[in-house]
């Protein structure tokens, strides 16, 4: 590949783990609505914006929802994720990912969120984080989610780098396409370590920090 110039990272399940809140959210949502929802559905929620998720569990339901009735669930599921979100503070930002992000960007490298979330900036505040980026492109300022490539080609544009000089770090499938769609490399880490859509895979975060110095060949710290 050539020069890497930039990191645009995932947000749930990368940099913090909220996939956890997000599963028992819709957890009980389903279990509301009296729908069988299980880790393994949960999956497939990973990286895909908070509606294609409602339609995914009324797919599961096998019942028809309204449009206003898959609203209102989704509204629902976001008050019980909000209030799961209650909790997180700078603790839940890993020392392991908030040294590496310091050593990438002391490398020059320029550091991007690319989230399908809505509540990206408001999870970013919360860990310590709100103002630590030189992009974030989320739920918000997106027409289509991943697997879309929209979100990380936007993410790209706003740090001013081409695709080919950017590597997204990704813990779901979804997000792994959309990286490949937009020409990208995929880092794949959690539960997208798997995925043959992997250009790289890690299992530690301080891992990036040795491969760009080998791609760049240049020390990185
Ligand atoms: C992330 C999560 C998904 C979630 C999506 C929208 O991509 O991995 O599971 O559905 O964000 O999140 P939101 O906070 O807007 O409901
Ligand atoms: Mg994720």
């Amino acid at each position: 590949m050539e020069v890497v110039k930039a990191f645009i990272f995932d947000l749930d399940g990368v940099l913090v783990s909220t996939d956890e809140q997000h599963y028992k959210a819709w957890k009980s949502l389903a279990d509301c609505l009296g729908i069988p929802f299980s880790r393994k559905d949960n999956e497939a929620f990973r990286g895909v914006s908070r509606m294609s998720c409602m339609d995914k569990l009324a797919a599961i339901s096998g019942r028809q929802f309204t449009k206003q009735e898959k609203t209102d669930c989704a509204t629902w599921k976001n008050e019980q994720y909000r209030r799961l979100l209650d909790s997180l503070s700078p603790a839940d930002l890993s020392p392991d990912v908030k040294t590496t992000l310091d050593m990438l960007r002391a490398g020059g490298l320029l550091l991007a969120v690319g989230s399908s979330s809505k509540n990206a900036r408001y999870i970013l505040a919360r860990i310590g984080l709100g103002d630590y980026f030189d992009a974030v492109c989320d739920g918000t300022n997106i027409a289509k989610s991943k697997p879309d490539p929209e979100v990380f080609l936007k993410a790209a544009q706003m740090l001013k780098v081409l695709p080919s000089q950017s590597i997204v770090v990704e813990d779901a499938v979804a997000g792994l396409q959309a990286a490949k769609a937009a020409g990208m490399t995929a880092c794949a880490i959690g539960g997208a370590i798997s995925s043959p859509l992997a250009d790289i895979r890690i299992k530690y975060f301080s891992e990036l920090v040795q491969y760009v110095e080998r791609i760049n060949d240049e020390k990185v710290f």
